[in-house]
């Protein structure tokens, strides 16, 4: 992947990536190419491996994968009114496909071998593909005569053929491999076959490479286009494609000299023309003048792909660079991809400009261009790109609570969601009541009718490190990367994906004055850290968060990638830190080491023995005690749940870990610090434990708290050690419990199966559709709990007296806490389109 430093002047800010190959971007370097047009809100991608991919561009999933090649897809090209694409390839076929149905339409061949085909283009006006070959010929096929004109035999078809004396060497010297092709069937659609007339042998002295279709009526005349053809010869040809008796005839207009360099590509603007060439150059024509107006020197290599628009020219080269010119003048360049850039196309979604390029390393990159033109997203139309280009920012503040080094990064994090919250119309506050601990943000939105019920969102700013595992990283954790449909970096799912997703909703209702009741969101930064000072914080601030009616949150998962779910319970946690010193110096173990002498290290290993025994049952008294009963109601969520699990996805723990994980406590040791740090000839004079417990309804953690600390206190003292104890205890997390049949839960769920189509399948090839049917058998959320903590929901319920509930906003796959966290676009999305319906529709309580 890219890494920012390369992208320039903060142009293309953020690079989306899609894979078109592969589980890794690093593998088979020359082996896979990609021809990438853009189609509205689709991207469509050809591969070596013959396939062409079709990707949603809100959501960057993958919408299908057509087997559409025996070799390399070497081009593409849509219908004017973008009904067909058009592909072509080392097969030495043209295929016609619906891109509404992705059917194949026709598949169009000549009746002996032109070797690969590098272009294709239609005309609409004559209903004629014209394609351009290895073999230096034009060809085209009149589709109007496709049921006049006598059906193959199926004898002449490409894949039937038996002697191929092509080896190519395409644009940038990649071999394009040709497979065996199976047999033609009904799937490759009606077969077409290039009548002898429609073929110009030796059209260039040289592979035909590339090719436009000129439509502009200032230089053609009036119903006749003129088709432009760029060869490996170096030259530029121009032919008029005219109906003659009946017939669709190629005749040469016209040439262009341009010296012996092969032209790559061209693209077209009015009557521009540019053309790439090997070695680096793009010349510029004129073509209604005929003149050659401009040479300029784009790059030491191969210009394999260009793109013209927004007044500049995009091209892109065999090292892998993306270069803007303004006339010829270069206003930016930087690496895109690791080798070839085969193709490049510009295109707007959403208001939004961008440049898509698709290189050999198995990637597809989307690179926002908005920042480079200094185009400001507008404020009143908040896209999902507009939220995009927030979270990046979001991402890139190291809100790390947990260190001090970051206390600044914090603060600033923490000051720009304030400004968003602002800017979006809230009246806002930083809370800080101590200097040591990060502040909280807090907003609030006034609804439009005041004094009715008000509700709260409670998420975290602050995350986690990254640095323990940060060689497994694929990206810089600290700014947003998208790949595959996912956005990588720290805290995209914990939690500051879920809050600005929130906050989007949100803005989306005050901007169309659609909120009726107030919300106030508390964005706090020491969760990841027990949620330091928080108490305080919120006692202190009372006055402002006001009469609150519902709590949600947002920071938890699905049970795994496919089924929304709805979280209903959380676990608590004691967390204990134990010492136990000697009084002494570090010793020699064979000088100092006897059975008479008592070492910490050994006293300490002996009491946390003590805290299990070997079926994990906590020997604390009274730590069972108040373990609430398996309710019936229970027992049919877990029901739904097994049975949702039966459907086979190998990511889904057996029913019966996952009850043990949300309804049963559990103590863990964690790690182990000595004063020696290990050596092994030293007795260490101190040895530290680090362990927690996590608790269920209705364990009270203060009261775990102080048993535990009795315990290994009695312990301890049966020991009989000289040596010292030390127990630092946590503050202590209370388990939660939510009532998944309250008016919240209810209007989650409503929410959910709406947004998430569980009632009404939906294709998922419908365009720009990125809500998708998960699961025929699944007709609402899983309600679900979790093994994982969160300090103060329970605090909350309490302090406000109003219930709390969890939006799991990311996947199981998340890897929240670890490398690689993400966050799938869709989920993204459609957690701000269930927050807009909820934050609508709560209920009076
Ligand atoms: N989002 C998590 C809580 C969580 C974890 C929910 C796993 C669902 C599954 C939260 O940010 C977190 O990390 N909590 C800590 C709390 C601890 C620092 C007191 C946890 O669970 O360890
Ligand atoms: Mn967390």
């Amino acid at each position: 992947m890219t890494d920012p430093e390369t992208t320039p002047d903060g142009a293309t800010n953020m690079r989306r990536a899609l894979r078109t190959h592969g589980q890794d971007t690093d593998q088979q370097h020359e082996n896979n190419q990609s021809t990438a047009p853009v189609l509205g809100s689709r991207i469509f991608a050809g591969t070596q491996g013959g396939e062409i991919i079709v990707w949603s561009f809100e959501t960057y999933e993958e919408i299908t994968r057509l087997q559409a090649h025996a070799g390399a897809v070497l081009g593409l090209c849509f219908s004017p009114d973008k009904d067909r694409l058009f592909s072509c390839a080392g097969d030495a076929i043209v295929n016609v496909w619906s891109t509404q149905s992705f059917d194949r339409l026709y598949s169009i061949y000549s009746t002996f071998d032109i070797g690969d085909v590098f272009c294709v283009t239609y005309s609409s006006l004559l209903d004629t593909v014209i394609l351009g070959a290895q073999n230096t010929s034009l060809q085209w096929y009149d589709l109007s005569q496709k049921d006049i004109v006598p059906k193959p035999s199926l004898k002449s078809h490409p894949s039937l053929r038996r002697h191929r004396f092509f080896d190519s060497r395409g644009p940038g010297g990649i071999t394009a491999t040709r497979s065996n092709a199976a047999q033609p069937d009904d799937e490759d659609g009606q077969l077409l076959e290039i009548r002898k007339s429609s073929i110009i042998q030796y059209a260039h002295f040289g592979y035909v490479y590339c090719m436009a279709l000129v439509k502009s009526p200032s230089f053609s005349e009036e119903n006749v286009e003129t088709l432009v053809t760029g060869g490996g010869d170096g030259a530029i040809k121009l032919w008029k494609v005219q109906q003659r008796d009946g017939l669709v005839s190629l005749t040469q207009s016209g040439v262009f000299e341009n010296g012996d360099e092969s032209i790559l590509t061209i693209a077209l603007k009015d009557t521009l023309l540019y053309a790439g060439k090997l070695e680096g150059e793009i010349d510029v024509w004129d073509l209604d003048a005929r003149q050659r107006i401009q040479t300029f020197k784009a790059a030491d290599v191969d210009i394999l792909s260009l793109a013209v628009g927004y007044g500049y020219v995009f091209a892109g080269t065999a090292n892998g660079r993306a270069k803007i010119f303004e006339r010829h003048r270069r206003k930016t360049d930087w690496k895109a991809h690791d080798e070839l850039i085969l193709a490049s196309a510009l295109t707007e979604n959403n208001g939004t400009p961008y440049l898509v390029t698709g290189g050999n390393d198995n990637c597809v990159a989307i690179w926002n261009l908005a920042d480079f033109f200094g185009k400001q997203p507008s404020l009143t139309r908040q896209s999902n790109e507009v939220l995009l280009q927030s979270l990046s920012r979001f991402i890139s503040f190291r809100t790390v609570s947990s260190r001090n080094e970051y206390n600044e990064d914090c603060r600033q994090g923490a000051s720009w969601l304030r400004n968003l919250f602002k800017r979006f119309g809230a009246q806002t506050e930083l809370l800080r009541t101590d200097s040591r601990h990060n502040p909280a943000v807090y907003a609030c939105f006034k609804g439009k009718y005041p004094g009715g019920k008000r509700s709260l969102f409670y998420g975290h700013y602050d995350v986690v490190p990254a640095d323990n595992d940060q060689d497994r990283w694929k990206t810089e954790p600290f700014s947003l990367h998208g790949r595959d449909g996912y956005l990588y970096g720290r805290g995209v799912s914990d939690n500051k994906g879920p809050i600005l997703a929130a906050a989007y909703a949100i803005a989306d209702l005050v901007a169309t004055q659609q909120l009726r009741s107030d919300v106030v969101f508390l964005v706090e930064g020491e969760e990841e850290s027990g949620s330091r000072g928080f108490e305080k914080l919120f006692k202190d601030n009372k006055h402002l968060i006001g009469d609150i009616s519902w709590i949600l949150l947002a920071n938890s998962y699905w049970l795994n990638n496919d089924f929304p779910c709805l979280t209903y319970g959380l676990r608590g946690v004691v967390h204990a830190t134990i010492s136990i010193e000697s009084g002494n110096t570090d010793m020699h173990s064979g000088v100092n080491g006897s059975n008479a002498t008592h070492e910490p290290l050994k006293d300490l290993v002996t009491l946390i023995s003590r805290v299990t025994d070997s079926s994990n049952h906590v020997s604390v008294p009274g730590f069972y005690d108040h373990i609430r009963p398996f309710t019936k109601q229970e027992e049919q969520w877990y029901g739904a749940i097994s049975e949702t699990l039966s459907q086979g996805d190998a990511m889904f723990p057996n029913p019966e870990s996952l009850k043990s994980k949300w309804r049963e406590p559990s103590f863990t040791v964690h790690g182990f610090t000595t004063s020696s740090s290990g050596v092994a000839t030293v007795i260490p004079h101190r040895a530290t434990v680090k362990v927690s417990f996590r608790l269920v309804p209705d364990q009270e953690a203060i009261e775990i708290s102080e048993a535990f600390y009795q315990f290994v206190q009695s312990e301890f003292a049966n020991l009989n050690s000289p040596n010292k104890l030390h127990i630092e205890l946590g503050d202590p997390v209370d388990p939660w419990l939510g009532d998944p049949n309250n008016g919240l839960y209810q209007t989650l769920e409503e929410a959910i199966i709406e947004v998430w189509g569980l009632q009404k399948p939906v294709s998922p090839a419908k365009e720009g559709q990125h809500r998708r049917s998960v699961s025929k058998s699944l007709r609402r959320p899983l309600y679900i709990r979790e093994g994982g903590s969160i300090p103060v929901i329970r605090f909350l319920e309490k302090e406000l007296n109003a219930p709390a509930a969890q939006l799991p906003c990311g996947q199981a796959s998340d890897n929240a806490h670890l490398e690689n966290e993400r966050l799938r676009l869709t989920n993204l999305y459609n957690a701000r389109e269930i927050f807009k319906k909820v934050f609508m529709d709560l209920p009076d309580r």
